[in-house]
């Protein structure tokens, strides 16, 4: 390590214990969709018959009257309406639950609202009535081009239909739009993944979020894997060209799987990312928060079944469980997600967040500039090429 970098890590040092509480999101799961999609682990369930949408916002409200005492005072930057699929919802439901979140706390000036969108949701009244509501980014889950990629994710939607749900939104007066992409997927070469991204590009989203398709433990496809799962070298020569591909049209990649154009990053994920936080409310809603009078972080989390939480929500059985992140834990929680950050962090930063001075992770921190994974430069800490591609070996050096 240079002198320089040793340096810059004690410079860096600041005091402990300074819990100032950093900028507050909120959350909200709406956790119904049309379809299960096979390879889907999120806490979203088959909607039978007609949904119960106004007694959810009623839950939701109650939900949010009962952690209100943990944010009093607090500005609200940015709303994520997530799932499941939040377009199922109609805008009057969601209007309604946005006007009463915003009667409680108050909104930072041009907060980021984002919903997320199945294409096969999409109808245009709907998209004026969001916007009309309060709504101003959407994100689309389109997954793939490919009509016969599409059928074999078990998706609602065909590729037409899917572009005309993003025309239609434009229509409305949308222009900040997340195209979700998935890649590696079964019978998926390097060249129809570049076509997903062009098609893509056609439609001028203001972001593109690109997952690798995992198979996630308890879904259809980790019981029946689909056959034609590219490997591991396949996927990762998908992940480099698509890059290259998604640098050449201006969107920059900011973190793991996220590409913006010049100032349109999701303000709400990178909040997330740079350890902020969050109010989570609705069925297995994850919230985060920074308690300022006893400088503690509290992580909270609501019950996941449907039925159950419309039964109990606003009452202390609809929480699924309380954890106090002590200062031992929060080198970790702050790495696993400020570490995703292709730009990284202010050495400030962590202290900031975690009230722990930087001298706490100097040790890890030289061990990560050995070994090369990190950078550190003026106070600033940024993975290496290297270190983004063993991401999990950097982020371990801090368990
Ligand atoms: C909760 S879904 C939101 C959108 C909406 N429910 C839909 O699917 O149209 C968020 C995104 O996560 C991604 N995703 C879900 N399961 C995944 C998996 N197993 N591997 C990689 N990405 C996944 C998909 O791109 C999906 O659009
Ligand atoms: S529509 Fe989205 S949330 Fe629902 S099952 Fe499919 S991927 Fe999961």
């Amino acid at each position: 390590m240079s002198e320089n970098t040793a340096t810059a890590i004690e410079s860096s040092a600041g005091e402990s214990g300074t819990l100032h509480p950093p900028p507050l999101s909120l959350y909200v799961h709406l956790p119904w969709c049309v379809r299960k999609c096979p390879y889907c682990d999120f806490n979203s369930h088959e909607g039978r018959g007609a949904l119960p949408f106004a007694a959810y916002v009623d839950a939701l409200l109650a939900d949010l009257d009962h952690d209100l005492p943990l944010a009093w005072g607090r500005t609200i930057q940015t709303v994520f309406f997530g799932g499941g699929t939040p377009s199922l919802f109609p805008p009057e439901a969601i209007d309604r639950l946005l006007q009463g979140a915003s009667s409680r706390l108050r909104f930072a000036p041009g907060c980021e609202i984002t919903l997320e969108t199945n294409p096969g949701t999409a109808e245009h009244d709907r998209f004026e009535l969001y916007r009309a509501a309060g709504v101003n980014r959407l994100s689309f889950g389109i997954q793939s081009f490919d009509d016969a990629c599409l059928r074999r994710l078990g998706r609602i939607h065909d590729s037409g239909e899917a572009e005309a749900a993003v025309k239609l939104a434009q229509d409305a007066g949308f222009d900040n739009i997340n195209l979700d992409l998935m890649y590696a997927l079964p019978e998926q070469t390097l060249a129809m993944a570049e076509r997903d991204l062009e098609r893509a590009f056609a439609l001028q989203p203001a972001h593109v979020s690109h997952y690798q398709l995992t198979l996630e433990p308890n879904t259809v496809f980790a019981a029946r894997p689909p056959a034609g799962i590219p490997d591991d070298d396949a996927s990762w020569d998908m992940q480099e060209h698509c890059q290259a591909l998604l640098a050449a049209h201006g969107y920059a990649q900011y973190e793991v799987s996220a590409y913006a154009r010049p100032g349109r990053q999701c303000a709400h994920n990178v909040n997330y990312w740079r350890y902020g936080d969050y109010l989570g409310i609705g069925a297995g809603a994850h919230g985060k928060l920074t308690l300022g009078h006893d400088g503690s972080i509290l992580r909270r989390w609501k019950i996941k079944h449907p039925a159950a939480y419309l039964a109990s929500a606003g009452r202390p059985e609809a929480i699924g469980g309380d954890d106090r992140i002590e200062p031992e834990r929060r080198p970790f929680e702050f790495m696993l997600n400020a570490l995703r950050l292709v730009d990284g962090f202010d050495l400030g930063l962590f202290t900031l967040r975690t009230g722990l001075p930087v001298d706490a992770i100097a040790p890890q921190l030289h061990a990560a500039v050995a070994n090369g994974w990190l950078a550190i430069d003026a106070g600033h800490a940024r993975p290496t090429d290297t270190g983004r591609r063993f991401t999990n070996d950097l982020i371990s050096l801090f368990l």
